[in-house]
């Protein structure tokens, strides 16, 4: 069985609680497009894990993969690596593969991801300054460096050599003469990174072909997405499920389920258009009782309410099976939820979030209220035991969006996590 974790609205939804979750009955566990941009944060008992490009499954020492997707930043990756370690987490070659062809990301392209927004002015995406649009951009534009380069070190050197060509003038333009660029280092690093590189393409199909359980964890959130998301205010890769099989190689397209990972609110962090933004106290309480400051560039996360128009629209996109429904426990106090239900641009009915850049401020949220529950639900890992408020807001969430919510989070423990559908029991 295959399953793809995405998130629904504009990341941080809760998808590494999920993916380790879930990990427990998974042979792999696999990221398939992003870098070191993502921020997962999981809790087991009293420990807590931040990871960034590692596979959450690492957590629960199970074989992970980082496929070719993603764009690799292979300091990002030591430093992850040694950090788990001292929480007591081994990453080696038997539990870490890493696509051979996978794409990297230089000191460079943090650089230019500085410059490119500096450069935008007012209109700067506030990107997290990891090098991924710029390292992105090297691949298509076929200049990038691969992993699989570094175990030529004359190719290397010719390849290191062209991309700061190409780059320099830019570069010089804006900051500072590059006088280094990092061939030494690299190829210092080499034997360590490709003591995980495998053509993993060939290893997921037969993991696949023998109905293994694989886990898509994907990073980033629908509406980040570089096709179909708040363009241009979205990261620079296919964050949808679809993404999964260029991201990977992997080609098997039946018994898949495709969990779409939901707050029972709404938050984004960095510019664009959010049109259920609360910037009232309530905003000010959701994040402060859902603890929405990124994990990665520690600024604080944009709240507001439920839109179900954005979760159609991402159920659509990635041919969502089932719902999680993550943080239920952050709307505890609240006397009344607002949930949105449509829009209005322009005094025009929209059911969707329209793809023109200059509409974006005219969107108005069309709102039902629905009562709160006013009791706690943190912890509750039975579905019976939520309030009947709860449950009531649970069911106008699923009619909205016309599919089931299977899996109802009501804190940051693994344990703390409702199975409605016996999901993982039935794995
Ligand atoms: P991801 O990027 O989608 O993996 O999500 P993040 O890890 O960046 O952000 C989700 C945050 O909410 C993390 O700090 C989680 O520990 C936490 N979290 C996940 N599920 C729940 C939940 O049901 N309730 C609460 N209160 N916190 C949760
Ligand atoms: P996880 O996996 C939330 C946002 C950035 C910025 C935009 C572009 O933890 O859900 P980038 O550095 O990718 O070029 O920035 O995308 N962004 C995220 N927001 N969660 C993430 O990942 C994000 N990764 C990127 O804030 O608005
Ligand atoms: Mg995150």
């Amino acid at each position: 069985m295959f399953y793809t974790i995405v998130g629904t609205q504009w990341g941080d939804e809760g998808k590494g609680k999920i993916v380790d979750w879930i990990s427990s009955k998974a042979d792999l566990i696999v990221r398939y497009q992003g870098g070191n941009n993502a921020g997962h944060t999981i809790k087991v008992d009293n420990n807590v894990y931040k990871l960034n490009l590692l596979p959450s499954g690492i957590i629960n020492n199970k074989k992970c993969a980082i496929g070719n997707g993603v764009v690799l930043d292979p300091w990002a990756l030591i430093n992850e690596i040694n950090n788990l370690k001292e929480q007591g987490i081994e990453v080696n070659e038997d539990n870490l593969y890493i696509a051979d062809n996978i794409c990297l990301i230089l000191p460079i392209h943090k650089l230019l991801d500085e410059i490119n927004e500096i450069t935008r002015g007012k209109k700067e995406l506030g990107t997290t300054k990891k090098g991924i649009g710029p390292a992105y951009e090297d691949k298509v534009g076929r200049r990038a460096i691969r992993i699989c380069d570094l175990k030529d070190p004359t190719f290397l050197k010719q390849k290191i050599d062209n991309l700061y060509e190409f780059h320099k003038d830019k570069i010089s333009k804006h900051i500072h003469k590059i006088t280094h660029n990092y061939y030494e280092e690299l190829l210092s690093m080499s034997n360590y990174l490709n003591s995980f590189s495998v053509p993993l393409w060939k290893i997921i199909n037969e993991l696949g072909q023998k109905n293994k359980n694989i886990v898509f964890e994907g990073a980033q959130g629908s509406m980040l997405d570089i096709d179909f998301g708040t363009y241009p205010y979205v990261t620079s890769s296919n964050t949808i499920s679809g993404q999964i099989f260029s991201g990977t190689g992997f080609s098997y397209r039946n018994d898949h389920k495709v969990l779409g990972i939901t707050k029972a609110y709404t938050t984004r962090v960095g510019s664009g258009p959010f049109p259920t933004e609360l910037m009232d106290e309530i905003g000010e309480h959701l994040g402060e009782k859902g603890q929405e400051f990124g994990t990665v560039t520690k600024r604080k996360r944009r709240c507001g309410w439920f839109d179900s128009v954005l979760l159609k629209q991402s159920i659509k996109l990635n041919g969502i099976t089932d719902i999680v429904l993550t943080k239920l426990d952050v709307l505890d106090e609240l006397k009344e939820i607002n949930v949105c239900t449509g829009y209005l641009i322009d005094n025009k009915h929209y059911d969707y979030l329209p793809s023109e850049e200059f509409l974006f401020d005219k969107i108005k949220p069309i709102y039902k209220k629905v009562a709160g529950w006013e009791k706690s639900t943190a912890g509750v890992y039975k579905f019976d035991a939520l309030p009947e408020n709860a449950k009531k807001y649970i069911k106008i969430l699923e009619d909205l969006m016309e599919t089931n919510i299977s899996i109802v989070s009501t804190g940051p423990d693994r344990k703390e996590t409702i199975d409605i559908n016996g999901t993982l029991s039935n794995i």
